[in-house]
């Protein structure tokens, strides 16, 4: 294992934010990482897999630990279902396109997500339906401060909507080093109630889709709606859906009777952070090399060389005008490194 000095953090992160990191380490095997928390010199430990949900607003002095951990495993399987074990590192949608074609069935409506499989769980990642809590079994994660791997359930994941032990009690303490999942193998449970998805399939005839027609329907969707990390650095929704109150809702939607909005139970409603954000002029607007999407105002954009500073300050922008305009908090839903 070795310590690499003054690494460009640029294709780290999908944002592509080219900050430094003082010292970096590649991780491929759980010894590896167990040792190299060990690490008396390095008091300080940063972690990155995917780079996929983070914005880096400067340079990072502690030790920076790419999670690069590889591996599928069939752990069992019964006629209906397959429970399958996936190493943090494992590219995301490279996993579900895998998936798909042993004709696995349950995470095709979260395709072209970016980032990697271990970070997934953290903010409970979610689109078009269906949410990772969906198909997630359980995961194991190394404690940082002793290094033993801890297996964790479901309930002990208490995931909510972009939200996780991990990122509240939780938060700091673990890496989770694989994921396992519970896919269904015949008499798969689509889901194409989300309106985009029903479109798509109609567009392309298919009146009984597969779940690789879900998968291929969701990547077209994406693809004209949310920018190619590849392409246009970003760290896709920026933003998360605010939730609002019954009270608050009723008084918003006097004033707004054509918002969209979604009821989340009798007292709380989510209302469309793009929405509101398109609704204050942002949609496709350039601040320098910092920028919102065209298509899709939730999602802020690197033109090329966009600091993450530059970033933070249209986020800020952002927040006091649609809180001026609409009374309504939003809140960042990436994770702000600073
Ligand atoms: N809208 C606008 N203007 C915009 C964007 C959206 O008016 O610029 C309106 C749309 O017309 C629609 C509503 O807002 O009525 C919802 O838009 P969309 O279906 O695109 O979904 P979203 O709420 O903006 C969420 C997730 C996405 C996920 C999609 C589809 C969050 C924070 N974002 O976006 O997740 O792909 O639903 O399920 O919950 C991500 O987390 O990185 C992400 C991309």
């Amino acid at each position: 294992m070795t310590i690499q000095q003054n690494i460009s953090l640029k294709k780290y992160n999908t944002f592509g934010i080219s900050a430094k990191a003082r010292f970096l380490c590649e991780i491929n095997n759980l010894n590896d990482l167990a040792e190299v928390l060990r690490m008396d010199e390095y008091p300080e430990k940063f972690i990155i897999s995917g780079g996929s949900n983070m914005l880096i607003t400067q340079d990072i002095a502690a030790l920076v630990i790419h999670i690069n951990l590889k591996g599928k495993e069939i752990i069992s399987e019964t006629e209906d279902h397959v429970i399958l074990k996936v190493m943090a590192g494992e590219n995301w949608h490279q996993m579900i396109l895998w998936a798909l074609e042993q004709n696995y069935g349950g995470l095709e409506n979260m395709s072209l997500i970016p980032g990697n499989t271990g970070t997934a769980p953290i903010q409970n990642i979610g689109a078009y339906g269906v949410e990772l809590k969906d198909t997630f079994e359980s995961c194991e994660a190394m404690e940082i401060a002793t290094q033993q791997i801890k297996n964790f359930t479901k309930e002990d994941c208490q995931f909510g909507y972009r939200d996780s032990y991990f990122k509240n009690k939780g938060k700091e303490k673990y890496i989770i080093t694989s994921v396992s999942f519970k896919l269904s193998k015949r008499n798969h449970s689509l889901n194409t109630s989300y309106g985009a998805i029903e479109q798509a399939l109609e567009e392309g005839g298919i009146a009984q889709p597969t779940i690789k027609d879900i998968s291929n329907a969701v990547i077209k969707i994406r693809q004209s709606k949310l920018p190619d990390p590849a392409v246009l650095g970003n760290s896709g929704s920026f933003f998360k859906n605010p939730v609002i109150s019954k009270l608050e809702f009723d008084i918003f939607s006097k004033k707004n009777p054509e918002a969209p909005f979604y009821k989340v139970s009798e007292n709380a409603y989510k209302i469309p952070a793009g929405w509101l954000i398109e609704q204050c002029g942002f949609k496709g607007k350039r601040f320098g090399d910092a920028g919102v999407h065209k298509n899709q105002a939730l999602v802020l954009v690197n033109y090329d060389n966009a600091s993450g500073r530059e970033i933070l300050e249209l986020a800020h922008k952002i927040i006091a005008v649609v809180q001026d305009k609409f009374g309504i908090q939003i809140t960042p839903e990436v994770n702000i490194i600073k």
